[in-house]
């Protein structure tokens, strides 16, 4: 088993290239990666990793992808101990037709990992992101990396690479 987690959850495939990508960059001696919708059981299959990068799109108004819902509603009621883990999500929205909810289900992954014990890391400045409100800002910051392969798909790799780059500090990328 590699010591990196990758989840992700897609509906129309967007964040799973992105977390394809991401499981790339990493390799998969580090990383393993694993589709919400065919590949998990149940949280546990989270709590065997110490490293998490979660991945998930944005739907309804502001709602996470369909697949992550059970599991957080899992999480909900049996409140697993997610203390001593590192967790960092990316998910992929749409700014322009969605800007009132860019990449709000990011703010939902974060508030329910961290409210159960993880380390939540890999904000990224909202600089370079046109949006008008999004529930994944935190003190000015997104809680994770936001992609919009809809309207901005020409800065994708870079925000991946610089995102990556940052997380050396927290996750064992080497
Ligand atoms: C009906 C519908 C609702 C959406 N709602 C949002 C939203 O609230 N916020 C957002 O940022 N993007 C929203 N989007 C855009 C999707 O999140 C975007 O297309 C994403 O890349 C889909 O990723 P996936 O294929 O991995 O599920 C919505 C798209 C559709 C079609």
């Amino acid at each position: 088993m590699a010591k990196i987690g990758i989840f992700y959850g897609s509906t129309s495939g967007v964040t799973q290239e992105i977390a394809e990508k991401i499981h790339d960059s990493i390799g998969e001696d580090i990383a393993d990666i694993y589709n919400m919708e065919e590949d998990f059981d149940d949280y546990n299959d989270l709590l065997k990793y110490d490293y998490l990068l979660l991945g998930c799109s944005t739907w309804g108004a502001g709602e996470v992808q369909n697949y992550w819902r059970e599991p957080l509603f899992d999480i909900d009621i049996e409140k697993p101990d997610f203390s001593g883990k590192t967790i960092a999500v990316f998910g992929s929205g749409d700014c322009t037709c969605h800007g009132k909810n860019f990449v709000s289900a990011l703010g939902t992954l974060y508030d329910r990992f961290n409210s159960l014990g993880a380390k939540m890391v890999g904000a990224v400045s909202t600089e370079g992101y046109s949006f008008e409100k999004s529930n994944a800002v935190r003190d000015g910051k997104f809680v994770g990396l936001p992609l919009d392969e809809v309207n901005e798909s020409d800065k994708t790799e870079e925000r991946i690479a610089d995102w990556l780059e940052m997380l050396k500090a927290d996750f064992p990328l080497e």
